[in-house]
């Protein structure tokens, strides 16, 4: 069955869904991305999206392609129409078309684009079991912090981890574990303590990752926001990944070492509990406005 997507004001079949050629999307990777997780036909933590969005905008100097009130009510009717209970929307503003010249154009009108997909989210085999990852030097360039459509870097690390027979791959610069392909990294010391890159230009600065940090000090969890290295990873008692469309998803193995034994640890089983719990307490909430 052929999906609705949203293009430019217009809600069309996928099929009838075009964008110029002379999009600065599709020429430079000019253009930002917000991905909002989507349970019981409900946005979880959109405001967080809209807000990372604004600035990724903003780093760019591009201007924002409708109000928040629009692009909430363009995101809503998208999920109605597709009757998409879970998964994810996906939201694409570029700096739209022009003719090819690298320099900004003056009054090119931003490009618009969402669509849904459906994703397993709750009862995902990878949040139940935990997944494997490689680990990959970080050839991605320096502004991670900008959530730009310029992800072939991450299309390389994803392929070579399937190659390898891994799930997923985690990026080293310097020694050091910046993030995963698609997702921010975490390990959890002997101690309990949960470890996690800081904040700055080398990552996304994820809004699950905010999520859950949150969630760890509810629960007394220490949190150390450091860099760590893979043999910090291969020593640590679990680890796991967060993200919109994974929630927190365990890692059993690093570089063919099992961690925790190879098995999902209570941190990261915890975790994804409490973040489910907190999605799922929205909905709620969402259901009686
Ligand atoms: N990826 N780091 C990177 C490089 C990411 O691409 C993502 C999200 C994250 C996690 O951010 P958040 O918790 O806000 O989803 C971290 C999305 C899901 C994607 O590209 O599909």
């Amino acid at each position: 069955m052929s999906r609705t997507v949203y293009v430019n004001g217009a809600y069309l079949a996928e099929e009838d869904a075009k964008i110029s050629v002379f999009d600065r999307g599709f020429l430079f990777a000019d253009g930002v991305y917000e991905v909002s997780s989507v349970l019981k036909g409900t946005l979880i933590d959109n405001e967080a999206h809209l807000a990372r969005l604004h600035r990724s905008l903003n780093e760019l100097e591009m201007e924002p392609p409708a109000s928040d009130e629009d692009i909430v009510a363009t995101q809503k009717e998208l999920i109605a129409r597709n009757e998409l209970e879970e998964g994810v929307i996906y939201l694409q503003v570029t700096r739209g078309a022009a003719d090819r010249d690298f320099t900004y154009p003056e009054g090119a009108t931003p490009s618009l684009v969402m669509f849904t997909q459906v994703k397993n989210l709750l009862e995902s085999p990878q949040g139940a079991n935990g997944i494997s990852v490689i680990t990959l030097p970080d050839i991605r360039w320096t502004r991670r912090d900008i959530k730009t459509v310029g992800l072939l870097a991450p299309c390389m690390a994803k392929q070579a981890a399937k190659k390898a027979g891994a799930d997923d791959a985690w990026m080293v610069e310097d020694g050091h574990i910046t993030e995963g392909s698609s997702n921010n990294a975490y390990i959890v010391a002997h101690d309990g303590t949960v470890i996690t890159r800081q904040l700055g230009n080398e990552i996304l600065h994820g809004i699950t990752r905010k999520a859950i940090l949150k969630l760890a000090e509810t629960i007394q969890i220490k949190i150390e926001e450091r860099p760590f290295t893979p043999d910090d990873a291969y020593d640590a008692a679990e680890a796991f990944i967060t993200s919109a469309s994974t929630f927190v998803w365990p890692v059993v193995e690093i570089d063919g070492n099992p961690i925790g034994h190879g098995k999902v640890g209570p941190v990261a089983r915890r975790l994804r509990q409490l973040y489910i719990e907190m999605a799922l307490q929205e909905v709620a909430e969402q259901a009686k406005t």
